[in-house]
């Protein structure tokens, strides 16, 4: 059964299904240099559903958010050991920005990692990547590190983190 968590004019925002996931693939490939298995979107599907999102019109994918969830060192307190949610990937088609989706889509994975308890979420972003930077500040994230090299191609991430509690 389909869980539609919001509407936006013409776009639901629901959650993904194993259908999507084709489609999802290719919203990555015209989007993103950086791509992943068929098995790793499926696992991430299978393990968390509530934060695995896709942004539909007319029945045509046109965005998605996937996430994870780990156990590992506090982004924000000293020593503390936490559990985290993480972005893994998010994009919208090209034609479709600007209208909220990308905010929906983060807004609602936020939701959805709350679900799974954790007490941090977090994600990587490239530093020249002015319009997801600042989405995600917009939403409360911060830069809490560089991360020198660490794109295939050299670039440097941001990563940027929320605490959820
Ligand atoms: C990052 C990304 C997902 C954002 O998606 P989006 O749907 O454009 O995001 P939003 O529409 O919520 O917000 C983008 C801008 O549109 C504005 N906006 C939102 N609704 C609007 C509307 N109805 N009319 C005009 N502008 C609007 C927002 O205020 C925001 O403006 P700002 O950039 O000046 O702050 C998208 O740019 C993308 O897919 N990029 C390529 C993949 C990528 O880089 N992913 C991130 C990897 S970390």
């Amino acid at each position: 059964m389909q869980v539609i968590l919001r509407q936006l004019g013409d776009c639901n925002i629901r959650r993904a299904e194993p259908t999507d996931l084709i489609p999802i693939m290719e919203i990555n490939l015209k989007t993103l240099p950086e791509h992943y298995s068929d098995y790793f979107y499926e696992s991430l599907l299978a393990e968390i559903p509530e934060a695995f999102i896709v942004a539909e019109i007319a029945g045509q994918n046109i965005g998605y958010i996937m996430c994870k969830t780990e156990y590992g060192f506090s982004n924000f307190k000293k020593l503390g050991f936490v559990k985290k949610g993480h972005v893994v990937s998010i994009a919208v088609l090209e034609e479709y920005r600007k209208k909220g989706i990308g905010q929906a889509l983060v807004e609602e994975s936020v939701n959805g990692i709350k679900l799974k308890k954790c007490d941090e979420f977090y994600l990587e972003v490239r530093c020249s990547n002015n319009d997801a930077v600042r989405l995600y500040e917009k939403l409360g994230f911060a830069i809490r590190q560089k991360l020198n090299t660490y794109y295939r191609d050299g670039e440097d991430a941001y990563l940027m983190a929320i605490e959820l509690t």
